[in-house]
């Protein structure tokens, strides 16, 4: 199967929008997974003074962690997917909060005037057409120390966990997705995990890209082995904190 991307993708979650928090709302721990993943970014002080950027923000699920997190910081949060976006405006969100129509790949412009102190991206790095150079894009998106988490899925490496994968997918992704009209973008999510790095690949690839301090950090519940988050400082080692 070939993998959806760019304007292909972004029209597949634009169709899925609507029914996309009912799906996760199914998942357990989604949410608690990506408020720890936030909270491994280890901001002081509940983000006071901060600008951190979430990248590929989705209905807001993942700028919600950041918020529960960093209360106090400023955030920008981007998506390609109009639909998406749509969902998370629809919310309602302090006036720290921005939600901007960029691609991963043109985020660059929006550090301009000022760096971030933290990105997240949560489900994102699976999807780009180009990982290295978004990280690279993310990289300079950084003030010096500043630090990165990713939440993603990305298999152990463990045939047990992608046995684990494939299982979930053929018995509850794909036939979820299939009744919601959004078989193409679940068929997606299962191969597209399948393809991706596996997580010590990934933490070579960010080492790779110029990141310091790389550190991977499983999840609980049925996810361990399956999603885990990255750590890892803008370019100077030991700059990520673990919680
Ligand atoms: C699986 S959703 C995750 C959303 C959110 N981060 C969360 O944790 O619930 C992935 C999101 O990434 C967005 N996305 C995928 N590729 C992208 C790209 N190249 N640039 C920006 N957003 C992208 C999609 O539109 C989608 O909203």
């Amino acid at each position: 199967m070939t993998l959806l991307r760019d304007h292909d993708l972004a029209t597949a979650f634009d169709h899925a929008a609507p029914r996309y928090d009912r799906l996760t709302a199914a998942n357990p721990g989604y949410h608690a997974d990506l408020r720890r993943s936030a909270r491994r970014l280890g901001l002081p002080d509940g983000g006071a003074g901060l600008r951190v950027l979430d990248l590929g923000c989705g209905t807001g699920s993942s700028t919600r962690a950041l918020l529960a997190t960093a209360p106090r910081a400023r955030i920008t949060a981007v998506d390609a997917s109009a639909g998406m976006l749509g969902r998370a405006l629809a919310k309602s969100w302090p006036d720290t909060v921005r939600f901007l129509r960029l691609t991963a790949e043109e985020v660059a412009a929006t550090a301009r005037e000022e760096p971030y102190d933290a990105v997240f991206a949560a489900y994102l790095f699976r999807n780009v057409s180009d990982p290295d150079a978004v990280l690279t894009s993310v990289r300079a998106l950084l003030r010096p120390g500043g630090r990165l988490a990713v939440h993603e899925y990305s298999l152990s490496g463990s045939p047990v966990h992608r046995a684990l994968w494939n299982a979930v997918c053929r018995g509850v992704i794909i036939p979820a997705g299939t009744v919601t009209g959004d078989r193409a973008l679940y068929r997606h999510l299962w191969r597209s995990v399948l393809d991706f790095d596996t997580a010590p690949a990934f933490a070579a690839r960010l080492a790779r890209a110029g990141f310091g301090g790389v550190r991977t950090l499983p999840v609980a519940g049925w996810q361990t082995g399956v999603v885990h988050t990255f750590l890892a400082g803008g370019g100077r080692p030991g700059a990520a904190a673990a919680r």
